[in-house]
Parts: structure tokens; sequence; C-alpha cells
């Protein structure tokens, strides 16, 4: 339950149109969805080198890094990922005002999940980005053992194999990583960025 009563907004003199003129730059939200093991890691930790070379203001939000800090209370029932997502998504939502451009590697199984951070944000802001790999693919690549271990029962509710993912139905941009390289993927998102004006 939301408990916001006796609390009053405080605004700030510094807006976010003013920081964004200084950093000559938007900041929106390059949200990452996809399969474990499907890239989306691989490929924001990459893009915001890529940005950061281009002197270009970003910070990279990471589930399995924000699992050990700010929500290691939660686990892996719908519940506790609506929960992961909506803090995420607020915590999104403060770097956007902060004027930096925040790239977000969560499985962000559930459509109304990540619909509901896309409504948090400004027409524009929030880019779905849906790393597309098959389930075969990422099985075969496991990077962390994860897979074998939900096969064989040793985790339970394990996104692909007994737990839902959900594919965007209108992703901003569709990055196949079984057809393209890390490389190519970052060229693709910088070049998105580019021709909309965000940077
Ligand atoms: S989300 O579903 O809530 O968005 P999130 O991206 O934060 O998930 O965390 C996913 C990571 O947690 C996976 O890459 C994997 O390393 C690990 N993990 C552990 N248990 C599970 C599980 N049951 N399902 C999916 N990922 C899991």
């Amino acid at each position: 339950m939301t408990q916001t009563k006796n609390i009053v907004w405080h605004d700030s003199v510094v807006t976010k149109q003013d920081r964004s003129k200084q950093n000559n730059h938007q900041s929106p939200v390059l949200w990452f969805t996809g399969l474990s093991g499907s890239g989306k890691s691989t490929i924001t930790v990459e893009l915001e080198k890529a940005l950061f070379e281009k002197g270009i203001r970003s910070y990279r939000l990471d589930g399995d890094n924000i699992r050990h800090g700010l929500n290691n209370n939660l686990g892996f029932s719908p519940e506790d990922r609506k929960e992961n997502i909506r803090r995420i998504g607020e915590v999104a939502k403060l770097l956007n005002d902060a004027g930096l451009i925040t790239l977000t590697a969560f499985i962000s199984p559930y459509r109304q999940d990540r619909d509901n951070v896309r409504k948090l944000l400004a027409d524009g802001e929030f880019i779905e980005v849906y790393v597309k790999c098959s389930l075969e693919k990422c099985e075969a690549r496991d990077p962390k053992g994860l897979y074998q271990k939900a096969r064989a029962g040793e985790i339970k509710g394990f996104t692909g194999i007994d737990a839902p993912y959900e594919e965007p139905e209108h992703p901003e941009l569709v990055i196949d990583t079984e057809n393209k390289s890390v490389d190519e993927a970052v060229a693709e998102i910088i070049a998105y960025l580019e021709t909309r004006n965000y940077i």
C-alpha cells in the first residue's frame, strides 16, 4: 500500500531541461528485456563504454547487481519480480530526472510490469529494447550454469523453463543476438539515439 499521506513534494530549482542542456543530450531510459543469457548485460556494458567515450553521461542498472543490494529482499515469484521492476522503474525515473541515460538489464518477463515503467516516464523517454534470443540458444550458452540447474530441478520458477517470458509487443528496438555481434548491437542502438536526437 502506498503511504504518501502528510508528504509534500518539493521541487528543485534546477530542472531536467537545464541538465539536458548542460549535458547536451537527453536522458531516455533504455529498457533491455529478454531471457537470461540473451545478452542484456553484455550489450549494456559495451554500450555504456561506448557512450562514455563519446562524453555522454549514462548509468547501468543490472539485475544481478541490483539484487545484491537495493533488491536483496526479493526473490523470483511473480510478485517479487513485479516489485523488482517497480523499484527499478522508480530508480530509472530518478536518473532520468538527473539527466543520465539509463541502461537497464533485467529479464522483466511480464509485459504489464514493463508497461507500468513506460507510464512512469514522459512520451519518448522509455525505449524498450527486446534482446531476442531463442530459449534453445540461451540454454546452449548457459553462461551461469543456471539453465542446467533449472532442468535438474535445483532452481524452481526459472524464466523460460517453468516461469513465463512475455515478449514485447511493440518494442522500440529488437536486437537479435543470434545473428548480431555485440559491436553491431551497440552501433545500432547508438544510431537509433542519434537519428532521433536523443544524443
Ligand atoms: S527479473 O525477472 O526480476 O527481471 P532479474 O533480471 O532481476 O529478473 O534477475 C535475473 C537473474 O537472476 C538471472 O540472469 C539469473 O542470473 C538469476 N536468477 C536466479 N534465479 C532465477 C529465476 N528463477 N529466474 C530467472 N533468473 C534467475
